[in-house]
């Protein structure tokens, strides 16, 4: 079959996501190692976008396949409440890397975001939800209601408000170092709501494509004084940050603070399977002990979900992947520098945790992006940004490769 038969066909009968049908120019995967892809039409390409941020241990990783394979051979199906050894396992390594009690496992990271908010409704008994300005959680229907992000324009006129806090940055170059002007903010919001109606404060725990701003220091530990004043629930979405992604395991460690719920999913299996989840602390997990959880669906903690999660859980912890994103991650961002000194009417700024960086253009990144393609760079974009979040298995070679690469890209 050649590829635009494929093309073709598949186009027939399946929908592509977040496109019109008839402008969308899908790439055909032929194979996948480490930190790259190959496709038919560009042969093998840096996979910058970890496929949707996703694979964070890097391609078809044998650990994380031979979990899969052995628990599709022992028992492929189950219902969500079934007691299975692969379940026990993965709860315990869990709770052991994010300090927390109890996990609510899900299919996607959008609904476990929505069984996050069910889960802060039931133990507050209050209803209300603050979020970030420019946040995303997800694009179910609730969740799209309660941040802030454009993708909820199209439904917006039968969407509930949403309550959201300005995004805590760029902070004015006069205020610099000054906390108050968005802890008045989220003050002003609380007094206007009433804190004692607010159920949760929801957070990402790292922003992703809306922007990879880095918040002032002390702003997760002021929303997480409030809260607990005030007797709020803080909920951090690490579904993109979280499994090493910014350098550690989770984005709200470069911080301090230790959310009541941890939202997860993408690099939970890495991308080999789908799962995500609430993390949540022991207090919320006794509630249930005597309440109903009003929660759950037909393929909730997949068995084979879960061994992916296992695996990925393994290699992340053995290959210390976090902290070589960390490493990874500071070359790559003064790679970014020599790269922004040399070009400086080009890029207007880059920034970012780790392998979790973007780059700013003066220019829209679209034709950018196109040129990559041909340097064998696969380079996710949006608007005048550019976004480098490879998985976390890049070498400091690969970092070599793939600046040198982007400057080929940049200056044709
Ligand atoms: C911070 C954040 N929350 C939630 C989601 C939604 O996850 P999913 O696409 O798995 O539903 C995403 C997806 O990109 C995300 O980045």
């Amino acid at each position: 079959m050649t590829d635009l038969d494929l093309f073709s066909l598949q186009r027939e009968h399946l929908f592509f996501t977040w496109s019109s049908q008839r402008d969308v120019r899908p790439l055909e995967i032929l194979d996948a190692a480490g930190a790259r892809f190959c496709t038919r039409e560009y042969g093998w390409l840096w996979d910058l976008e970890s496929q949707v941020y996703n694979v964070g241990c890097g391609h078809r990783h044998p650990h994380i396949q031979r979990r899969m394979i052995a628990q599709i051979e022992a028992l492929p199906a189950a219902a969500p409440n079934a007691l299975l050894p692969i379940r026990a396992e993965l709860g315990r390594l869990l709770a052991a890397h994010t300090g927390l009690a109890k996990a609510f496992l899900t299919t996607g990271g959008s609904e476990a975001n929505e069984n996050a908010v069910k889960i802060a409704r039931l133990v507050t008994g209050r209803s209300k939800i603050i979020t970030r300005r420019s946040s995303y959680h997800g694009a179910t229907l609730a969740i799209l209601g309660i941040a802030g992000d454009d993708r909820k324009r199209p439904f917006e006129a039968d969407l509930a408000p949403g309550l959201h806090i300005d995004d805590p940055y760029p902070v004015p170059v006069a205020a610099a170092g000054d906390p108050s002007i968005w802890s008045r903010n989220l003050d002003q919001l609380l007094d206007r709501e009433d804190p004692r109606t607010v159920a949760a404060v929801l957070l990402e725990g790292f922003t992703g494509t809306n922007g990879m701003q880095i918040p002032p220091a002390d702003f997760w530990q002021h929303v997480r004084r409030r809260c607990d004043e005030h007797g709020i629930l803080l909920i951090a979405d690490e579904i993109f940050s979280g499994f090493g992604r910014t350098g550690r395991w989770f984005a709200v460690d470069h911080w301090g603070v230790r959310p009541d719920m941890l939202v997860v999913g993408k690099g939970l299996t890495s991308g080999y399977a789908p799962l995500a989840g609430v993390v949540v602390n022991a207090a919320i997990a006794a509630h249930f002990d005597d309440h109903k959880l009003w929660c759950g669906l037909t393929t909730y903690a997949h068995p084979v979900s879960c061994a992916a999660a296992v695996g990925a859980l393994e290699v992340l912890a053995a290959e210390d992947l976090p902290g070589n994103a960390a490493r990874v991650g500071e070359l790559l961002g003064a790679r970014l520098d020599d790269l922004w000194r040399l070009h400086p009417q080009r890029i207007r700024g880059h920034r970012g945790l780790g392998l979790m960086r973007t780059v700013e253009l003066r220019e829209p990144a679209g034709a950018l992006a196109r040129r990559a393609l041909d340097r064998g760079l696969y380079l996710p974009f949006k608007g005048d940004a550019i976004f480098l979040c490879p998985p976390l298995c890049l070498t400091s070679d690969d970092v070599g490769e793939i600046v040198a690469r982007l400057e080929q890209a940049l200056a044709p």
